[in-house]
């Protein structure tokens, strides 16, 4: 799959956005090493801590039909359902790429006009702490 066919289907994804309380949405789609492609969106809820990223979304549904290998993920976001910039994920969804993905994971980044800024995991979330490198025997 070409990555402008993830870009299109995470600007679908955003759509789909729950996000009463910032007016962000924000949509994303993972590529699965067998060709699968799992779409997500944030979830926000009113006492705030519970909403979910886009991202995380993705890879949870992924996690629960069993998909363990991922290639990419696309990633966009905006106010009132227009993106504004190159979309970086938060923290806390590089954490739990990092879980799942190898160093050569892509990310998308997408902007405004449906272009998009190309980095891998290894870039976005240096020194990083993993399962697989730190606590293997
Ligand atoms: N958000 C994401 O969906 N992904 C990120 O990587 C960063 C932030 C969402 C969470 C919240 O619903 C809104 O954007 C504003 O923070």
């Amino acid at each position: 799959m070409k990555p402008e066919q993830l870009v299109d289907l995470a600007i679908e994804a955003m759509g789909h956005a729950y996000s009463p309380y910032s007016g962000y949405s924000v949509g994303a789609a993972l590529l699965c090493e067998d060709g699968t492609v799992y779409q997500g969106c944030n979830i926000e809820n009113a006492t705030f801590t519970p909403t979910i990223c886009a991202e995380r979304t993705a890879f949870f549904k992924a996690i629960y039909d069993g998909k363990r290998s991922f290639k990419a993920i696309a990633v966009c976001g905006g106010k009132d359902g227009k993106i504004t910039g190159a979309f970086p994920p938060c923290g806390v969804c590089r954490q739990v790429m990092r879980e799942f993905c190898k160093d050569d994971f892509m990310i998308y980044m997408i902007g405004a006009d449906k272009s998009y800024e190309a980095h891998t995991l290894a870039e976005i979330l240096p020194f990083s702490f993993s399962a697989a490198e730190h606590m293997a025997e």
